[in-house]
């Protein structure tokens, strides 16, 4: 089986205290920290941009997911990477160059991603699958952590594993995502597991393990 990655989104951290509160989800068995960086365009909320990931970068070793929910994303790829990103996330539905920004991702030295709004097939990234690391399947609208999990994005997972076949490509399931769901979400293909308030809104450690449990 392939092992799973559990990645709190620092979204539903303490903002005032995002040192400790990396450093708190990585203590718990965190694999990975996802950040979200939000525009006010592409999606109707503004979060944080490459100076919070270079601040958080000096307090944790873990690997550092970076899911850009803006565009044009083109203009600051490559200082998310310089930021300390391991791994930077694109929207398919961004802008019209997604080859290009996958390729500018990879050059600039890190792992790249494309994230599929609920409504975008995961054919959009049938012609790049030597270009990508990872395909994040939003499980709900991107903008906003606490919102519930869309069900019909478990075939969409699926489609997506189908898709990838034997080729080293994660996918991962972002939003929704809890101790509840995780089993179904893991069955049908996914093997990184983000979530926000299903971690931030307790014990930490306890939070991590139902979750990975769930996964099996
Ligand atoms: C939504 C973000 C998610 C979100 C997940 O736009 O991409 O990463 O923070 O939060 P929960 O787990 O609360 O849905
Ligand atoms: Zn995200």
């Amino acid at each position: 089986a392939r092992e799973v990655k559990i990645a709190p989104s620092i979204l539903s951290a303490d903002f005032a205290r995002l040192g400790e509160e990396v450093r708190a989800v990585e203590a718990a068995g965190a694999d990975w920290i996802h950040v979200d960086a939000m525009d006010g365009h592409f999606v109707p909320n503004l979060t944080m941009g490459p100076n919070v990931v270079s601040a958080i970068r000096p307090h944790v070793t873990t690997f550092i997911d970076v899911h850009l929910m803006i565009a044009p994303a083109e203009p600051y790829l490559g200082a998310f990477v310089n930021a300390g990103a391991d791994l930077v996330t694109v929207h398919a539905e961004a802008g019209p160059h997604l080859h290009r920004s996958l390729q500018s991702i990879r050059e600039a030295g890190a792992q790249a991603g494309v994230a599929l709004n609920p409504a975008t097939p995961v054919s959009h990234v049938e012609h790049v699958l030597d270009d990508i690391d990872l395909i994040l399947v939003m499980t709900v609208n991107p903008g906003f952590g606490g919102q519930a999990f869309i069900p019909a994005m478990l075939e969409k997972i699926a489609a997506a594993r189908a898709l990838v076949g034997d080729r080293p490509i994660r996918i991962e399931a972002d939003g929704g995502v809890s101790p509840q769901n995780a089993g179904d979400v893991v069955r049908a293909g996914a093997d990184v597991l983000v979530a926000g308030s299903a971690i931030f809104g307790g014990d930490y450690a306890e939070r991590i393990r139902a979750i990975r449990q769930a996964a099996g």
